[in-house]
């Protein structure tokens, strides 16, 4: 049986990346894949717990609290959802992943990257996403976008410069791996995006088919 394959959207809230989440499960699927759409955090019975925590605007804690509370949903996230699912051929896309650890408590909180890099090892054990689309969008344009959607989480009640900080740091993670991680200008029209979305994803496709000798 071949692997699947790992997908995860990132972006800073409001990039606009659920739209294209959808539009990719169906792509997909039309193809004839099995699919599991998943999300971070949350996506086990526990992380969605965790997530709910998390995300609670009632609540505070340390950075590095938030940091273990991530990567302890992953833990779970990994070994009862994404791994089983690309063992048995399934394609897996995540709203979110490790990318959103290092942008958001690496860049916006201000977490040591190598305390981020050790739970990354720890908890992954090398494993990381095939393919990575993410969505920037200048903080005012996401900051437009959300005002309009519904009330404010713990992340999305953060100040401007926060979301900076954390836009910077997906941008510098993106300079990090290249191949991996393709960024995507989320604030042109939807339609341009979707162009960019699908050209990044049908040349996926094709190398994937190249290069596992299929057809
Ligand atoms: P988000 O994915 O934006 O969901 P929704 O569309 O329902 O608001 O919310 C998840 C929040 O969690 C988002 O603000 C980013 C944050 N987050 C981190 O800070 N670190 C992480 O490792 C992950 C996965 C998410």
């Amino acid at each position: 049986m071949q692997y699947g394959k790992f997908i995860t959207f990132e972006g800073i809230d409001g990039a606009g990346k659920s739209t294209h989440l959808a539009w990719l499960e169906r792509f997909l699927q039309e193809k004839g894949l099995e699919v599991l759409v998943t999300r971070e955090p949350g996506g086990t019975v526990l992380g969605e717990a965790l997530r709910a925590l998390l995300l609670d605007q009632r609540r505070t804690m340390h950075a590095e609290t938030e940091a273990l509370l991530m990567f302890a949903a992953r833990r779970e996230h990994l070994d009862k959802v994404i791994l089983p699912a690309l063992e048995r051929g399934a394609w897996v896309i995540s709203d979110r992943f490790t990318d959103a650890s290092f942008a958001y408590q690496g860049g916006g909180r201000g977490m040591a990257l190598e305390k981020l890099e050790q739970l990354e090892h720890w908890v992954q054990e090398g494993f990381s996403p095939d393919l990575t689309l993410y969505f920037d969008v200048p903080v005012e344009v996401s900051r437009e976008r959300l005002q309009s959607a519904r009330a404010a989480d713990r992340f999305e009640r953060e100040l401007d410069d926060f979301f900076e900080r954390v836009r910077q740091a997906y941008l510098q993670r993106a300079r990090q791996f290249p191949q991996r991680i393709r960024v995507i200008d989320g604030s042109s029209s939807l339609e341009k995006v979707k162009a960019a979305v699908t050209e990044i994803v049908e040349k996926f496709w094709s190398t994937q088919f190249d290069r596992d000798g299929k057809e």
